[in-house]
């Protein structure tokens, strides 16, 4: 058996009729084996052995599949770019502003979301986002990223569509050789806002469809099913779109089965009420679906009390292909690798599953088969005392 992309617990073996489009014929070409934890961590000298997720110095490769890029802006770019463009922000100083970082469900977050990238006019303001996300994504160990950004937001603020791709483009384009990290752009379309909004948008990414992998559904989930948007991604997906979408957020499982059934949807982005409808949770499972799970974002929003009630071992035991990513890091307080170290912390989620995760979150990625399996291999050969 290779890797199993998705059983931790249950270890749970891969059929090679996987009907899941982003999986493809990874069983196939997994790996061998994924044997006890105890191959990838070495006793240390004295005795002492450090989970994997302790070990900074080497983080596990990993990718990312749920990033907004407006979500890694830092307080201190944010003021930078501020007063670049002449549009203050009025805060003293980038502590000032991260005191506003407190929130208690999404909407309140977004509210300072939107607000904070109203900064955000230029290419070279979108360029400073982006290599500021690669840098930390790179000594977190993310070898792959796929990026979403949120042109609506941008367009409603007149900020044309070319400037925001071609500010991203001019980073993105050299990610590999840069920062050692392949990249994709992932276009979200904002669920509160008109589908004939989300529309134009997508007519006006046409000309770059070269430069973007998919679309997916953001913002604020409650009141803004899914089924508002089947014409969108109907067309998105003729145009040759893949189709990611946020659902079981804060939405119920309902939104899960719509973006699943009128979306066809490859991913669904958190997804964590599906575990409220068994039903729901057996055709995530049989069909690998992949969830996109963020457990430091689902702390700082409120969807779950704190980091060790997080449903993510339940997810596990109940055979979901589970990922796990960082969402907006610069407003929950930690990238991608921080939260692989809190799961570990506060979730008892052992050193082989969290091989396992990572080994998800390259199955479940839009890359080649080619890069795939390399990134596979890659993981296979990760040692945590170094590379
Ligand atoms: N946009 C940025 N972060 C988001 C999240 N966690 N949920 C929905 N929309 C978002
Ligand atoms: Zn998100």
């Amino acid at each position: 058996m290779g890797l199993s992309m998705i059983a931790l617990r249950s270890r749970r073996v891969p059929s090679s009729a996987d009907p899941h489009p982003a999986i493809g014929k990874l069983a196939a070409s997994s790996p061998t084996a994924l044997p006890a934890s105890s191959r990838f961590v070495q006793p240390h000298p004295k005795g002492y052995c450090p989970r994997i997720a302790d070990r900074r110095a080497a983080p596990i490769p990993k990718a990312e599949l749920h990033l907004h890029i407006e979500g890694t802006l830092e307080p201190e770019l944010a003021l930078e770019v501020a007063d670049r463009n002449r549009l203050p922000l009025p805060y003293a100083d980038a502590a000032e502003l991260r005191a506003r970082y407190r929130f208690h469900n999404l909407q309140s977050f977004l509210d300072v979301y939107f607000e904070t990238m109203a900064v955000l006019r230029t290419e070279e303001d979108f360029a400073d986002l982006a290599s500021g996300y690669l840098n930390r994504a790179r000594a977190q160990g993310v070898r792959h990223a796929e990026i979403f950004f949120d042109p609506q937001a941008h367009i409603e603020r007149g900020v044309p569509m070319a400037t925001v791709i071609d500010g991203l483009w001019s980073v993105l384009a050299a990610s590999e050789e840069r920062y050692g990290i392949s990249t994709r752009l992932i276009m979200c379309f904002l669920r509160d806002r008109s589908p004939v909004s989300a529309m134009e948008a997508l007519e006006s990414a046409l000309p770059y469809r070269d430069r973007i992998v998919a679309v997916g559904l953001d913002s604020a989930e409650v009141g803004h099913p899914p089924s508002e948007f089947v014409e969108l991604f109907d067309r998105a997906r003729r145009e040759g779109f893949r189709c990611v979408a946020h659902a079981g957020e804060e939405g119920p499982p309902s939104y899960i089965w719509e973006a699943l059934d009128l979306l066809r949807v490859a991913r669904i982005d958190h997804g964590n009420r599906c575990l409220e409808d068994p039903a729901l949770v057996a055709r995530l499972r049989a069909e690998r679906v992949p969830l996109t799970v963020c457990p430091l974002s689902n702390v700082r929003l409120g969807a779950v009390g704190r980091m060790a009630d997080h449903p993510l071992p339940e997810m596990i035991d109940a055979g979901l292909l589970v990922t796990v990513n960082s969402d907006d890091p610069a407003y929950f307080g930690g990238y991608i690798d921080d939260n692989y170290r809190l799961i570990q912390r506060d979730l008892g989620i052992d050193d082989a599953q969290l091989l396992q995760l990572a080994g998800n979150s390259f199955r479940a990625a839009f890359l080649s088969d080619a890069e795939r399996a390399r990134y596979l291999k890659e993981l296979e050969e990760y040692s945590p005392a170094g590379r």
